[in-house]
């Protein structure tokens, strides 16, 4: 769907295509329609690239490329359709213009806009527009428009049974419609994003964004975790992560020097998020410090506790994380004498923790753990060493992969959805990845979420394109 000065500025480009056998250059098209600047260009560039009109050669001077010369096609747009509950049905009252390539070649397509998230493991997402072609059969399993109860209309999967029909979500969160008999509208043929919108609600942090990187089973979200609304409440199997410990590391785009009273409030925020976002039987391994020395010793560990479990989250075990790591030992206090001598543990703490029940009984139920591993690992003492910065891309705090790959074979299913509110260079991605699991990663800092793409092609060789 093109805005009118996106197809102004598409008709143009065309146009001296035509004329000229070649396209303007951005400073041409910026003095035709008198644009403050030429980066105003590039983004009006940038949406017809990504919405499929134009494609882009990279370093050339007149680096815009028409598609075909026929490369869009207008189709009624009947309104929005809600992909979870079912909605009245629909009347036509407007055209749009979409890129040939998103319908089939034959038959009559109109156009429904996307509310809820119902379909979103087939892709479909709240504020999607999908592409129908009319049509009165499907096969099981394909998802298409259906009108229900003579007036009613709904987006989904279709699966024809014994003696009735079984109107599937492409949600495990939500439950199949079983109805007598449908009237099949259409197939759904093509989605896409309006990316105007999903800019906007990006900025307000309430709505869905797309992820930065998806690929096999892994998603990355470049956002804060306290405002991201992509991912769907209750759909998380087991979430593993080092939040920011608050000891002044230099991250790009967090202040890690908070009062500790501001430190424990944005805890409690991002704990009670991932709260929300997992699953009844999901589990919560959080890895923190067992204490802070400097600036005023502090129980982090035992605070850090304490607020998971009053905002809901039940107590299992802690792990004792030992990482070996004696060298950085600088802080003596009173030197051999009892006058104020300090106490420091080397280790680190893995909270483990659930929401409602500790059995898990849903899920694929198929482990991967050796025996040894497992005899080890229910151990609660865990010795393995720290991760180095350069080993992990070069961010500044990350933990090894064999800490998300104990929790991940221990504490998770095969297929399970696995989050890291705080990936960081993406650790646990990566043994998520290695290891059958779905993922899902949330950072603030586009770096860091650089860096966690780099490592999940090389460490866990993820093919990007
Ligand atoms: C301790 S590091 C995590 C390191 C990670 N475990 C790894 O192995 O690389 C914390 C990360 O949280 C990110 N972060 C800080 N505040 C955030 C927020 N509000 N939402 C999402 N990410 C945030 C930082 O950018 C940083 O990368």
């Amino acid at each position: 769907m093109l805005t009118k000065k996106q197809k102004n500025i598409l008709d143009y480009i065309q146009g001296c295509h035509q004329k000229n056998g070649y396209s303007p250059s951005h400073e041409e098209i910026r003095k035709h329609f008198k644009l403050s600047s030429v980066s105003t260009v590039s983004h009006y560039i940038k949406i017809l690239q990504k919405k499929g009109y134009i494609k882009r050669a990279k370093n050339a001077a007149r680096g815009v490329e028409i598609g075909e010369k026929d490369a869009v096609i207008n189709i009624p747009f009947k309104g929005y359709i809600a992909a979870g509950q079912p909605i009245e049905a629909i009347e036509e009252y407007e055209t749009i213009t979409v890129p040939k390539n998103l319908v089939s070649t034959s038959g009559q397509h109109f156009a429904l806009g996307v509310k809820g998230d119902s379909m979103i493991d087939e892709g479909i997402f709240d504020g999607d527009t999908v592409i129908i072609r009319k049509q009165s059969n499907v096969e099981n399993g394909e998802t298409a428009i259906a009108l229900i109860n003579g007036n009613e209309v709904t987006l989904k999967k279709i699966f024809k049974e014994k003696n009735r029909i079984r109107l599937q979500p492409a949600n495990p969160n939500l439950k199949p419609l079983y109805v007598k008999s449908v009237v099949i509208q259409g197939k759904v043929i093509s989605a896409f994003r309006n990316i105007e919108e999903q800019e906007k609600r990006n900025s307000d942090g309430t709505k869905f964004q797309r992820p930065y990187f998806e690929k096999d089973g892994i998603s990355i979200f470049r956002d804060d975790i306290l405002k991201i609304a992509s991912i769907p409440n209750a759909s998380i199997d087991l979430i593993v992560t080092s939040p920011p410990y608050n000891v002044d590391i230099h991250y790009n785009s967090h202040a890690d020097n908070l009062t500790y009273e501001d430190y424990l409030e944005f805890t409690k925020k991002w704990i009670k998020r991932c709260f929300d976002l997992a699953k009844s039987e999901g589990r919560f391994l959080l890895n923190i410090p067992l204490d802070k020395n400097k600036g005023g010793q502090k129980s982090v560990g035992a605070d850090i506790t304490r607020i998971a479990k009053d905002i809901g989250w039940k107590y299992h075990s802690t792990i004792i994380w030992n990482e070996g790591n004696i060298s950085r030992r600088t802080a003596w206090g009173s030197f051999m004498s009892a006058s104020a001598p300090y106490v420091i543990a080397p280790v680190e703490l893995i909270l483990v923790l659930y929401k409602d029940s500790w059995k898990k009984t849903g899920g694929s139920r198929k482990n991967d753990i050796t025996k040894q591993e497992f005899m080890d690992w229910t151990n609660g003492i865990w010795t393995f060493p720290g991760q180095s910065k350069k080993g992990a891309g070069g961010h500044p705090a990350p933990f090894p992969v064999e800490l998300p790959r104990r929790c991940i074979k221990l504490f998770s299913f095969i297929d399970d959805t696995v989050l890291d509110p705080f990936l960081g260079s993406g650790s646990t991605l990566i043994a998520a990845c290695l290891h059958n699991r779905k993922g899902v990663g949330v950072d603030i800092d586009k770096d860091y979420c650089d860096i966690a793409i780099r490592r999940l092609q090389q460490e866990a060789k993820i093919k990007i394109n």
